[in-house]
């Protein structure tokens, strides 16, 4: 069983976004996994998602601080595959927990001064319990070089954790699926550039975890 844990301490990045669409992939695969989602977002926005849903996979529980280890040894106990976990934007108590199980540790950053000015906190927290990190480019403007500069400054700023090759565009269609309770493979066709984006990054972070 691995523990694929969404964290950053910058707000608003998108750590919930690609939370759900790890987890909602993982179990679309072919041979289905069995994944559960814990949500220690404080704004509960995977519980929330949950709430329009229809399909009940993948499962989410809303953790709350404590519950961690015990959800971790249940799910292992059931033989499931994937544990993705949602964090909140700021180092709460369970976050050292949290990064001191993860198998692997996204870490969404927008394009720009922002989030790269607030990223120290989160390089910190990753190293300082032994894990290991992916920076993912999210909200990636259509033009411009703001992406690439980024990941120039992420590369010099934290050379042990590598900038996943897959970004996600600032693409519309990913917040109107989520707001709908699906995935944007569910939501829109395979053409749907969105679509394509998520599906490749699921690839690598699958590739990532093995
Ligand atoms: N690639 C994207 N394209 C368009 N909108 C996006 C994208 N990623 C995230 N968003 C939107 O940006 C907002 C913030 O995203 P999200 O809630 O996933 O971030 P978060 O890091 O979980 O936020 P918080 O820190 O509040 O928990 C949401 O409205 C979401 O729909
Ligand atoms: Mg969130």
């Amino acid at each position: 069983m691995k523990v694929l844990s969404v964290f950053t301490s910058k707000g608003g990045s998108g750590k919930s976004t690609l939370a759900i669409h790890m987890a909602v992939l993982a179990s679309q695969q072919k041979r289905q996994n069995r994944v559960l989602m814990l949500d220690y977002d404080v704004q509960e926005s995977s519980t929330y998602w949950t709430r329009t849903r229809k399909a009940e996979t993948p499962p989410v529980l809303p953790a709350d601080p404590g519950s961690f280890t015990g959800y971790l040894e249940q799910a292992a106990e059931e033989g499931l595959d994937l544990v993705v976990v949602d964090m909140p934007p700021h180092s709460a108590t369970q976050a050292d927990l949290v990064l001191s199980r993860s198998d692997l540790v996204l870490v969404p950053v927008r394009p720009g001064a922002l989030d790269i000015w607030a990223i120290e906190t989160t390089v910190k927290a990753i190293n300082d319990n032994g894990a290991r990190g992916i920076f993912v480019l999210n909200q990636v403007p259509s033009r411009g070089a703001e992406a690439d500069e980024t990941e120039e400054i992420l590369s010099q700023l934290a050379p042990q954790i590598p900038v996943a090759k897959s970004r996600l565009g600032y693409r519309k269609p990913f917040s109107s699926a989520l707001n709908a309770g699906l995935a944007i493979t569910e939501f829109a066709g395979p053409r749907e550039k969105a679509a394509q984006e998520a599906t490749a990054l699921f690839a690598e972070i699958k590739r990532n975890l093995k």
